[in-house]
């Protein structure tokens, strides 16, 4: 477990930027904490990181939002997958979107608020959990083998 306070959306961002040089293909990242603690700006580091040059917002009405970005040394392309589960009634939803293919899929998977469905949860995820200190604080926690997946 690795825990960082951030004190601003910046901050924030520059946390997100360094956990993303650690992630390969094929990663999946549960982003878990409360409304508004910081798991939307977070995907924002990690879509900076990848160069992905678009505008990262919930993707509350697609179910998931595809961003296109680059990877490694060679700069081959990759797709990060930003699902937000927070509007999800039930598993069926995502099986209609086909979000096994997203999970399997040789891109990254970002997946706020995943601690709603954590059966769908491949044991290679990796689990960021944000807490809200202050109106500007977060404690970002960063846990490299799943907490939520069986
Ligand atoms: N240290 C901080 N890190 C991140 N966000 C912060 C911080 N301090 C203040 N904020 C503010 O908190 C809000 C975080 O919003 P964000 O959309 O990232 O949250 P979220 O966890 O994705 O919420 P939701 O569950 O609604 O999707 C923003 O308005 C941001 O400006
Ligand atoms: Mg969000």
């Amino acid at each position: 477990m690795n825990e960082f306070i951030s004190a601003s959306p910046e901050e924030t961002r520059s946390h997100a930027n360094t956990f993303a040089k650690t992630l390969k293909r094929g990663d999946i990242v549960a982003l878990i904490g409360e409304l508004g603690t910081g798991k939307t700006e977070f995907t924002r580091g990690l879509c900076d990181y990848f160069e992905c040059g678009s505008r990262v917002s919930s993707p509350s009405f697609a179910i998931v939002n595809t961003y296109s970005g680059r990877f490694g040394d060679n700069h081959g392309e990759i797709n990060l997958y930003h699902f937000d589960l927070y509007r999800i009634k039930s598993m069926d939803e995502l099986f209609g979107v086909g979000i096994e293919e997203y999970l399997y899929d040789d891109g990254i998977c970002i997946l706020e608020w995943a601690d709603r469905f954590p059966e769908l949860l491949p044991r290679h995820t990796q689990t960021v959990s944000f807490e809200r200190l202050s109106e500007n604080k977060r404690k970002i926690a960063v846990s490299k083998k799943s907490e939520l997946a069986s």
